[in-house]
């Protein structure tokens, strides 16, 4: 008794004083810590492996707090660590309040967010909240019959025929979405796989009981969360059938639009309630929040600034080439939607941007091309684990060798996403330094030269080029707090742009093309006549008095100096 009570103390005081840290962050323009902090994802199974076992673990995260934060890392985003069958590598989480064996213990979460709070690195978890694992205790109890106490707590209907689901929807990780239990006789739906089951977030108690898990971690010290795929809370009661598009999937299912069980109005209530909870806390909500227009993502913010505070715009995601109208036109659009915006270019869902990006001959060029963009833009950058030392996808090979299920159901249209997980590049040595047993994913050959330990040594690398650019986002004026504003807007190749605040100013130029290119830049109608640019960070650039020059491919940070 008397030990769970100073267990309780001791949360109190630690999350009492993160609180006090974050209250008392805020800056000169209002801001809160996390809109000039820089984010970075961490698959687990991926980052660094402690005891060897070929997987990586909390311990190996906690040991490589100090790489973090000499990155320039002011947080991390752990994607689930919780208890899971492992069926979606911990996107099936069977206990919402426990870390998986094969990470570690709750021990080792707090000794990870004790060490992160020395290095000044917050902890964001994961919070997979449309469904849980078939193997948690709310679902076993729910599919025992049809009058267990949780039986409400997922989607239960009647089939509409005898062996027919009860609608056409399907999941989007191939086939019906709806899974027909024998043992009751009903389906249950699944948006994601069939050991997914989706909650039924009209359900109060699902509601109070998921809230409560997002107070449980914030008394634990942590201090926001990333939501899992917001848009497929709801579904539409009637279970209307969606309509039908041409064509079909990479696994061979009708083309639907999903417009009955995805994006309903009912989830941005669920997100308001998150949002009161994570006040309680100062804590920040990051979303998975794929959109298809700017109207979609503005809602994400609340209509009164009352909802996400960080929800990602993967719009630019899809902008899979180098193409500067296109990438002004998006960034034009998220800066002037009214919240703080939130740029990514890869995560654990999608091919790395080494290779979304690269042309097979400057890849290394072109990825400090990207981190000079979109570090330097007016908001928060979300990184992803070795983007910054050039890691590329490895893709596999064959199919008994597919470790992700929609990579093994789809092969080989569908791949599956093992080629963007691969184990962290530390060192040029056995399993690139990540492990000393065999990874439960093999390391891309790449890892010889585009490793941590490496590139840290050579003043040219991607790596040194990234904790260039993260320092001047912690230290410029302009680039903290500076207005974003487009230059030379017609040009096809070079996309420009300068952030400015009180009378200073930062100007990126990025060379987009395969061909050198100069620029003089008019800054006198930016209100800087006379003013010349002073390098802050270059790759393949540089300036003379107001012009630049850039190689293929070529990116220049500079001061704009009167
Ligand atoms: C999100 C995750 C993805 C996962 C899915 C189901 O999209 O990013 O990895 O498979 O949700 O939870």
């Amino acid at each position: 008794m008397l030990k769970r009570a100073l267990t309780s103390l001791f949360f109190f005081l630690l999350s009492a004083g993160l609180c006090a840290s974050q209250t008392s962050s805020r800056d000169a323009e209002g801001h809160e810590w996390w809109q000039h902090a820089v984010f970075y994802e961490i698959y687990p199974r991926s980052f660094a492996d402690s005891n060897n076992d070929g997987v990586g673990d909390l311990q190996g995260i906690t040991s490589k707090m100090d790489y973090l934060h000499d990155l320039g890392v002011d947080a991390i985003w752990i994607t689930p660590c919780f208890p899971s069958p492992q069926i979606d590598f911990g996107y099936d989480v069977s206990d919402y309040e426990n870390i998986d064996p094969m990470y570690g213990t709750l021990a080792d979460f707090d000794r990870m967010v004790e060490e992160g709070r020395k290095k000044g690195v917050h902890i964001i978890l994961d919070f997979v909240l449309n469904h849980t694992s078939d193997q948690h205790a709310w679902f076993k109890d729910s599919a025992s019959s049809r009058t267990a106490p949780h039986r409400d707590w997922y989607i239960w209907r009647d089939g509409r025929a005898p062996s027919q689901p009860p609608n056409n929807w399907i999941s989007i990780f191939g086939g019906s979405a709806w899974k027909i239990d024998d043992k009751t006789g009903q389906y249950y739906y699944h948006f994601f796989y069939p050991e997914q089951p989706d909650l039924n977030w009209r359900n109060p108690a699902v509601e109070k009981a998921m809230f409560d898990v997002t107070r449980w971690w914030y008394r634990r010290g942590v201090s926001g969360f990333r939501l899992d795929a917001v848009d497929t809370l709801f579904e539409d009661p009637e279970l209307h059938d969606n309509p039908t598009l041409p064509g079909a999937n990479k696994y061979g299912d009708p083309n639907l639009e999903n417009k009955y069980n995805t994006n309903l109005p009912e989830l941005h209530d669920v997100l308001r309630q998150l949002r009161s909870v994570a006040d309680e806390s100062h804590a920040v909500l990051i979303g998975e929040t794929w959109t298809s227009n700017i109207e979609q993502l503005k809602a994400y913010y609340g209509a009164r600034s009352d909802e996400l505070q960080m929800p990602m715009d993967f719009m630019f995601t899809t902008i899979n080439k180098l193409d500067p109208a296109e990438f002004r036109r998006q960034a034009a659009a998220v800066d002037s939607a009214g919240g703080w915006p939130v740029y990514v270019i890869g995560n654990h869902d999608m091919v790395r941007s080494y290779n979304r990006y690269g042309d097979g001959f400057h890849n290394d060029q072109i990825a400090k091309l990207m981190a000079a963009f979109y570090l330097t833009l007016r908001g928060t950058p979300v990184m992803y684990y070795g983007e910054e030392i050039g890691m590329e996808n490895n893709d596999p090979q064959r199919k008994e060798d597919v470790k992700d299920p929609i990579g093994k159901l789809g092969w080989p249209t569908e791949k599956g996403r093992d080629g963007e997980r691969t184990p962290m590049q530390w060192k040029n040595e056995l399993n690139a330094g990540f492990s000393k047993s065999a990874p439960w994913l093999p390391v891309p050959a790449s890892y010889a030269t585009h490793n941590v330990e490496t590139d840290l040594k050579d003043p040219g690398s991607i790596l040194n080029f990234y904790k260039r650019i993260l320092a001047l986002r912690h230290t410029n004026p302009a680039l903290i707090e500076g207005a974003y504003i487009p230059l030379n807007q017609d040009d096809p190749n070079v996309l420009s742009y300068l952030r400015a605040y009180k009378g200073k100013a930062v100007l990126v130029a990025l060379n987009m093309s395969s061909g050198a290119q100069k620029i003089t830049f008019d800054l006198a109608q930016q209100g800087f006549s006379g003013a010349k640019l002073k390098p802050l960070a270059a790759s393949e650039a540089e300036a003379v008095d107001s012009r630049v020059s850039l190689q293929p491919f070529g990116a220049f940070v500079g001061e704009v100096v009167k």
